[in-house]
């Protein structure tokens, strides 16, 4: 009864020797395997909506860059032509070089936009994920804020290579460093582990800070494309969204770890499987 009412999962107590022992298990097993069913179903689709609002963000975003790019370029070439009259005033022309910075900002927003929408398709090769994380540390660390955390960085150098983009993964790493960093204002302490997960056949990458946690409110939107909680000029909401929708292209999954009331654990999953199968063809005569 209450399987039919839509408690999936639920089991039957019976475990005699007979029929209708064999009833109950049959149905017991039944109603777990449709209840792992419908919790993948779910999965998949939170999946097919975000990547559907990824490539929408990406074609609306590909679009106003289009459309807004045009009239500034006329705008700016104009202020140019502004700025060498001999008959503008110093006042004047200080007002014409604040709106040439203005609009070098717009541009720069337009960049990043175009950028996120060309989402081209990843150019694999095998890779030493340890060393793709390591690249990324060394990038962050230009940072002056990134500088002051405190580092503990553990890599399995015994993990299996990986079939991917190392630029598109070395994009993910820093998006995610970087996140962490935003998260520790005060400082705090960084964790990074690379591990392989026999198991399921995955090199996982995991990125732990001490820092802000994310409110279970934000937690279903963090992956949407321009969801942010920054303030404005400071995040475009486009990190996370990139990082899923790269991560996803070379048949991965990423992860925000459970809530625990200290700080964020981003998990990323990458098969392994695609690197063997080469060598395996390579080795081949
Ligand atoms: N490590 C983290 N700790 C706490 N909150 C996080 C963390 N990573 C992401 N978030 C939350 O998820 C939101 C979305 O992250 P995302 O990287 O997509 O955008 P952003 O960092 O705000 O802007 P952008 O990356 O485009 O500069 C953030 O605004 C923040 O609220
Ligand atoms: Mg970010």
């Amino acid at each position: 009864v209450e399987v039919a009412g839509g408690a999936y999962g639920a089991q039957v107590d019976l475990s005699s020797n007979d029929e209708m022992g064999l009833l109950a298990a049959s149905f017991n097993e039944m109603s777990r395997k449709m209840e792992a069913d419908i919790e993948e179903m779910r999965e998949l689709n939170v999946h097919l909506i975000r990547t559907e609002k990824l490539a929408a963000a990406g074609t609306l975003a590909a679009g106003v860059a289009h459309e807004v790019n045009n009239p500034l370029a006329s705008i700016s070439s104009l202020i140019q032509m502004l700025q060498t009259r001999h008959t503008v005033d110093a006042e004047t022309r200080e007002m014409l070089r604040l709106i040439s910075t203005q609009i070098d900002r717009i541009t720069q927003v337009l960049r990043d936009m175009m950028e996120f929408a060309r989402a081209r398709p990843p150019e694999r090769a095998p890779l030493d994920i340890n060393r793709i994380v390591e690249a990324s540390i060394r990038l962050a660390s230009f940072d002056k804020a990134f500088q002051r955390l405190r580092l503990d960085i553990n890599n399995d150098e015994d993990a299996p290579l990986v079939f991917a983009d190392a630029d598109q993964l070395q994009q993910v790493f820093l998006n995610l460093l970087l996140n962490a960093r935003d998260a520790m204002p005060e400082g705090g302490e960084l964790r990074i582990q690379t591990l392989y997960d026999a198991l399921r056949h995955d090199v996982v990458v995991e990125i732990s800070d001490s820092g802000t946690g994310i409110a279970p409110e934000h937690r279903a939107h963090v992956f949407d494309p321009f969801y942010t909680t920054k303030p404005a000029g400071t995040g475009t909401g486009l990190g996370l969204a990139v990082c899923y929708g790269i991560i996803t292209a070379h048949g991965g999954h990423i992860e925000i770890g459970p809530h625990n009331g200290q700080g964020t654990t981003v998990s990323v999953r990458l098969p392994v499987e695609h690197v063997n199968e080469k060598l395996y063809a390579d080795d081949s005569p």
